[in-house]
């Protein structure tokens, strides 16, 4: 079986962070949400990858290589604009061949794994299996109705969704799929939708089976989203002791200190990640927040927090809570008087003051 990773899009919901970087490369635990994906692919024993990349393919190319290191091999096949999941499908065709194929959303994140979905499509051989997990707000979400363990009915993000059941971004195909593609025509929003091939089998009394998310599952389209992946990632976090600590320091709680990094006089309460050569100096860091590498954080609170590498946050007076930090950002408290913020930002910044 091979494998499909669709790493193309644009981010837009992500901006700032996705002017400079690609959504999939967001870390959360300070690992790139992409590289989970991989692991799980890999762990479900499919190892021959294509990778979809758009116009972040060298940033997607430079994290990913060849595959060696994840235990797989990859195929990068440029989509030449975000022109929807079934278009990445076809663009990839001659890639996977006749082959059955896994494919998932690189910006989606499942705990729990594919290897179920995976199992299933391998034991029943229907022409497409796709997983599912119920949600508050299906709108959204490409929607399912099930009857029995069968997709009975699928529409893209519909005004009123026939069922909370929402297509979580894995699916598998056999290469019936391929035919669906190809009868395809875009949709309102101008793409060619994954959700309208697989209506299109099961018009075509096609079976196309239905398997439920086990563990968690988590879309990371927008920033909060990135924040809850984290915090879900750190639950798991087995503490880890590579840096240097002072005596008037302490760490309570799963805590991991990569190598290199620093604490002095300052509190950190698990489960939070300090990266490789970061600084933490008359600071508080709290749960949920993964510091990436060679930050350098001092006179700083910060909790439910992610901030990406080679940022600098100084003398900050409030707690910094629920925040999502790019990189390379400076920010520093202003003392004396008179009392006034000064601001350098971005494109798209957002601030809570
Ligand atoms: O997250 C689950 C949802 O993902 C499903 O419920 C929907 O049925 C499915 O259509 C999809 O919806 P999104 O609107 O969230 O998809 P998005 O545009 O965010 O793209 C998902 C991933 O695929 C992302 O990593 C970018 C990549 N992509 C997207 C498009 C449109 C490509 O590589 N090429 C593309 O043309």
């Amino acid at each position: 079986m091979k494998g499909l990773i669709l790493a193309g899009g644009t981010g837009s919901r992500l901006r700032p962070l996705t002017y400079t970087g690609a959504k999939q490369l967001l870390p959360v635990g300070n690992r790139p949400i992409l590289f989970y994906t991989v692991d799980d692919m890999v762990r479900a024993g499919v190892r021959d990858i294509g990778v979809v990349v758009g116009e972040t393919s060298n940033l997607i190319e430079a994290a990913l290589g060849n595959g060696e290191r994840f235990g797989c091999h990859f195929t990068y096949l440029p989509q030449e604009a975000p022109l929807g999941l079934a278009h990445a499908v076809k663009i990839a065709q001659p890639f996977l061949g006749e082959e059955p194929f896994l494919m998932v959303l690189g910006d989606n994140l499942l705990r729990g794994g594919v290897a179920p979905l995976v199992q299933r499509f391998q034991d029943r051989h229907p022409a497409a299996a796709v997983l599912l997990t119920e949600v508050r707000d299906p709108r959204q979400f490409g929607v399912a109705v099930v009857d029995d363990g069968r997709v009975v009915q699928l529409v893209e993000k519909p005004e009123h969704p026939p069922s909370n059941l929402a297509l979580v971004g894995a699916y598998c195909f056999d290469a019936r799929i391929h035919e669906a593609v190809s009868s395809l025509r875009p949709s309102w929003r101008g793409e060619l939708e994954i959700t309208d091939a697989i209506q299109w089998l099961v018009d075509h009394d096609e079976p196309v089976d239905a398997a439920l998310v086990t563990g968690w599952w988590k879309d990371t389209g927008r920033p909060e989203d990135v924040l809850d992946a984290n915090r879900l990632i750190l639950e798991d976090l087995e503490p880890r002791m590579d840096g240097r600590m002072d005596d008037a320091s302490s760490l309570t709680g799963r805590v991991v200190v990569a190598k290199g990094a620093v604490i002095e006089r300052s509190t950190v309460r698990g489960p939070a990640i300090i990266g490789e050569d970061a600084t933490i100096i008359d600071s508080y860091v709290g749960p949920y927040t993964a510091i990436g590498a060679h930050v350098h954080l001092s006179g700083v609170e910060i909790e439910h927090s992610v901030v990406l590498p080679n940022s600098q946050l100084e003398e900050i007076e409030d707690r910094i809570d629920q925040s999502l930090i790019g990189q390379g950002v400076h920010v520093r408290g202003r003392q004396g008087r008179p009392k006034s913020i000064r601001l350098v930002l971005g494109d798209q910044s957002r601030i809570e003051l």
